[in-house]
């Protein structure tokens, strides 16, 4: 296994070219379910994510090939309703099968995502969701057995204890899209990703109103279509790379992004001195020399994403003065702080929230990479430090950045791979 070398403590400068998002695609490559004609996706990042969904779409009776980020789909011999376990414990995203499943199929055995670093990741909100429109579920052996005579439409509201769920959404969406009648969902996810699926089902001929907003409208058709599509760009790959300039007060230019899905990051780094804006469709980034410590709480989008909360927090260690980062989707997601710290950073948990103070520089180490955007809070860690960082299990960074090294190589950064000793 590899392990990744940094060398810290230069300024990069260049340009980063964003790509497909991989939370739009895990639920689109899903949605592929629930037709039998042809799909070509274009702009799928290349990712151990998307591979391990590939390799289940392929298991459910799919023919799938991918080259240079375009994928097609085909229906293959015979259609298979079982996610098995070690595909869906890989990867939790891979539970958004089971709408389509039920919606196309009328039954689905998904294996329940086993929990991860970041929290005990429940179901219940999707459970709740198909149940409301007629499937009948049973738990048995680690699996979710859903099944339905047929599905009808129904007024859902889809709101847990941290608020809305993405995939819930998604799943409730991908099951209801062929369901008999009319299906409200209330509470639901608005993120663009959730955004980029409805138009997706959309262009396979669904109806659906309300699209980026907490209430949908839903009416059930009898057949999907197949159709050409285009992932839209990652924001949180986006969000990184924007942090990493922030935290290596470097001149990088983000290509290839819709800087509205990333309001909230540009007002709280505009509150830390670093100006983000849009310059003819490329994001840039102005520092103002003198950097405040800015606090940041994570919500569901359109507020501050959870998935760029670790890597706020590196930006953040090196800042004179005290910030106070919290996280209302997951209160737990802090696996990252030991590792900050033994880079020389001063957090302290207090409660549900972390107290990160400014130090003046943080310092290269051997780290454990531990979730994908805990990894990613690291890797900034280490371009920031002084002296050589060896970042471990880097497997966890690969899921979610494509080309990580040649982009980063490519604005200057001293990166390099060693065997694991
Ligand atoms: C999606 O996960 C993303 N993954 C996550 O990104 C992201 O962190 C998360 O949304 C929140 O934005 C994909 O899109 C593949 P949720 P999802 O259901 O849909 C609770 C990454 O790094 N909840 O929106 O699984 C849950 O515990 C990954 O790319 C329930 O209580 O997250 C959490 O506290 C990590 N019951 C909150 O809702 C449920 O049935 C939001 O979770 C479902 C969720």
């Amino acid at each position: 296994m590899d392990v990744l070398m940094l060398k810290g403590g230069n300024t990069l400068k260049g340009e980063v070219k964003i790509s497909g998002s991989k939370n739009s695609s895990l639920p689109i490559l899903a949605a592929t379910l629930l037709t039998d004609d042809p799909i070509i996706i274009k702009r799928v990042p290349n990712l151990r994510d998307t591979r391990t969904m590939i390799r289940l779409l392929q298991s459910l009776g799919k023919e799938v090939d991918f080259t240079n980020g375009t994928l097609s789909v085909k229906a293959g011999k015979k259609a298979s309703y079982i996610a098995d376990y070690e595909l869906v414990s890989t990867m939790r995203g891979s539970f958004c099968v089971l709408g389509p499943l039920l919606g196309k199929l009328k039954k689905a055995k998904v294996s329940l995502p086993g929990g991860c670093v970041i929290g005990i990741r429940p179901v219940d909100l999707h459970i709740k969701g198909v149940e409301a429109l007629g499937a009948k579920i049973e738990v048995d052996g680690g699996y979710v057995i859903a099944t339905a005579k047929k599905l009808v439409g129904n007024n859902i509201f889809l709101g847990g204890v941290f608020g809305s769920s993405v995939l819930a959404t998604a799943n409730v969406m991908m099951a209801a899209v062929l369901a008999e009648g009319v299906t409200t969902v209330e509470f639901a996810a608005c993120e663009p990703e959730i955004e980029d699926l409805t138009n997706f089902l959309i262009a396979m001929g669904a109806k659906i109103e309300g699209k980026g907003s907490p209430c949908l409208r839903i009416t059930g058709v009898k057949k999907l279509k197949g159709v050409t599509y285009e992932i839209i760009p990652d924001r949180i790959e986006a969000g990184t790379y924007i942090l990493l300039a922030a935290a290596t007060r470097s001149d990088l230019t983000i290509k290839n992004t819709d800087i509205k899905h990333l309001s909230s990051l540009v007002d709280r780094l505009a509150q830390a001195g670093v100006r983000v804006y849009d310059e003819k469709g490329d994001i840039k980034i102005e520092h103002n020399g003198k950097y405040k410590p800015v606090s940041v709480t994570t919500y569901p989008y359109p507020g501050f994403p959870t998935d760029l909360q670790a890597q706020f927090m590196a930006f953040m260690a090196t800042i004179e003065g005290v910030s106070i980062i919290s996280d209302k989707v997951y209160p737990d997601r802090f696996i990252h702080i030991a590792e900050l710290n033994r880079m020389g950073a001063d957090i302290r948990r207090e409660g549900t929230a972390a107290i990160v103070q400014g130090v003046k520089c943080l310092h290269g180490a051997p780290i454990m990479a531990s979730d994908l955007r805990a990894s990613a809070a690291l890797l900034i860690a280490g371009l920031m430090a002084k002296g050589t960082t060896e970042i471990h299990r880097i497997y966890h960074l690969e899921r979610g950045y494509e080309d990580l090294d040649e982009k980063l190589i490519k604005v200057g950064a001293k990166i390099w791979r060693e065997k694991e000793k």
